[in-house]
């Protein structure tokens, strides 16, 4: 039977394929140069094929090919056979500003949990979702939480540095990034899970290599949407996610529980909140899946991204000393009685030159450096007079906006300069580092009085310098002749490779 339906479909087979591969071919040349997107400069195997594009987005490149690429073909490139990328940002801030652009299906690709406001791709549900849980993240909110924020982070770094003094000596060695990862860990558990993670100060990193596992099967799913699925496959990242998603629901319990048991919340923090979420148009609560899905969320984008912004100032500080020391200066002269915690409020509003630390800091390590398409609608779009038609995806690429030549002079040295003076305001728009319009970063924030309150108050109370053996430091230049950087993987967020190797200083108690 097989052999007899091979001998009649052998000779229809060879014809069928052909036309298919000739039909491939030439709608493969249609697309690349005689679309509207031909005129669009970009490489040559870039017109052909989105390969290119999905080997850069893998290994983590993404945002240092693409910057390469403007600068060699201008503000507007092809970066695949249907994709482009844009580094002038009000042509950027033009595509994020309403939801006529709606984010790419990469967006919702096999996702691990229902649609959150950060993944849907459905305008009507972003806009519900961000009213019912846009008060967790509002000031008011926070300024009323900024306790847990700091005992968690600024306060519990503090402890543990402390400790490794006691043990060290005079100077310890300690390792930046992988302090800032878990203070931001602990910081989200004690907003979002009734209590801190404990993680800087216990040294238990399940919950963060849980998420991490997570974090992989997610990348898995939306490349592989079929394989993931096959449940021999992925075994353990299944079991992390399972976890985490388990540890949410607990948490949502026992904090329902207490509330009917007691008539009140234990304390109003963003898991309240959000339990108490509700549209104030529509009147519509946050289901109990939805409030999983946004709490997973909050761990996935409330914590790498501002760690590795934490990560990078400490870098860049110690790669341009004279900046350390004015930085330093400027807090231990504002704020000279250590018994005092330095608040968000103060540091934001006295520190002028910290927050311009922040800021160029911001523009040039930007910690979302990832690929972030969106899709161009019916009618098409204009940009600086190419016509991009529907079904092209741009790409929102900040590290290559904030690179760029045309926007920004020298853009590859560390110059808080930029950001003091009359015209900050201004030159702060051209920083997208949260993003900008519609779906602008929710949680920014969260971050600022995260990032403000742990830098103030350690480059206070310590002295920090690089181990003589450090790799990367004002020792070792770029082809720029400044500071080589220590490189960044981007898989959304971008991190310092090898961070065990990479990270390391040496702190002291600063001197009186
Ligand atoms: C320095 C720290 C942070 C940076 C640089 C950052 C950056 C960004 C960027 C660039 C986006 C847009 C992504 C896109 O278009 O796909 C975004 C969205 C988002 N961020 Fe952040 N973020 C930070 C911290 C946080 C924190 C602390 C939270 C919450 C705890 C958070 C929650 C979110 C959410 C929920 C969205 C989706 C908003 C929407 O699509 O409507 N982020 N963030």
């Amino acid at each position: 039977m097989i052999s007899e339906l091979l001998s009649v479909s052998t000779p229809l087979a060879l014809p069928a394929v052909s036309l298919a591969i000739a039909v491939y071919v030439a709608l493969t040349i249609k697309r690349a140069f005689f679309s509207p997107l031909s005129t669009i400069p970009g490489p040559f195997l870039n017109k052909l094929s989105n390969l290119p594009l999905r080997y850069h987005t893998m290994t983590g490149s993404y945002h240092a090919y693409t910057t390469q690429l403007h600068i060699k073909y201008g503000e507007v490139v092809r970066i695949g056979a249907d994709f482009i990328s844009l580094s002038n940002t009000s042509d950027t801030r033009l595509v994020l500003a309403t939801h006529g652009f709606r984010k790419g299906p990469i967006y919702t690709t096999g996702l691990l949990l229902e649609e959150n406001s950060f993944a849907t791709t459905n305008p009507e549900l972003n806009k519900v979702r961000r009213r019912q849980i846009g008060d967790a993240y509002a000031f008011h909110t926070l300024r009323a939480v900024e306790d847990l924020v700091v005992d968690a982070g600024a306060n519990s770094l503090i402890k543990v540095w402390d400790a490794a003094l006691a043990e060290q000596g005079d100077k310890a060695r300690i390792n930046y990034f992988y302090s800032f990862h878990r203070a931001s860990f602990d910081v989200v558990g004690a907003l979002g899970f009734g209590q801190s993670f404990n993680i800087l100060q216990t040294g238990n990193t399940e919950v963060i290599d849980h998420m991490q596992n997570s974090i992989h099967l997610k990348v898995l799913s939306s490349l592989l949407p079929f394989i993931w699925s096959i449940p021999v496959l992925f075994k353990e990242k299944k079991k992390s996610t399972k976890a985490i998603v388990q540890l949410i629901r607990d948490t949502i319990d026992m904090r329902k529980k207490l509330v009917s048991e007691t008539g009140k919340p234990p304390r109003i923090d963003v898991l309240q909140k959000m339990v108490d979420a509700k549209d104030p148009v529509t009147g519509e609560i946050l289901g109990n899946e939805s409030l999983i899905s946004e709490i997973f969320l909050m761990l996935i984008a409330g914590t790498d991204t501002t760690s590795n912004t934490l990560s990078w100032v400490m870098m860049q500080l110690m790669h341009y000393p004279e900046v350390y020391r004015r930085v330093t200066e400027e807090i231990r002269t504002t704020f000279p009685d250590t018994s005092q915690t330095i608040s968000f409020n103060e540091a934001r509003s006295k520190l002028p030159y910290l927050s311009a630390v922040i800021h160029e800091t911001m523009r040039i390590n930007p910690s979302v450096g990832g690929f972030l398409p969106r899709c161009v609608p019916a009618e098409g779009a204009t940009i600086q007079g190419h016509h991009i038609p529907a079904g092209t995806q741009i790409c929102i690429t900040i590290t290559a906006c904030q690179h760029n030549p045309q926007m920004w002079k020298n853009p590859e040295v560390f110059d808080p300069e930029r950001f003091l003076g009359p015209d900050v305001t201004e030159r702060l728009k051209d920083v997208l580092t949260f993003s900008s319009g519609v779906r602008v970063c929710i949680g920014r924030n969260l971050a600022w009085v995260e990032l403000y309150t742990v830098l103030a108050n350690v480059l206070r109370r310590y002295d920090f310098e690089l181990p003589e053996n450090a790799p990367y430091g004002p020792h070792k230049l770029s082809d720029k002749g400044v500071p080589a950087e220590i490189p960044g993987e981007s898989f959304i967020v971008t991190s310092p490779v090898n961070p065990k190797d990479n990270c390391w200083v040496k702190i002291s108690h600063a001197k009186a």
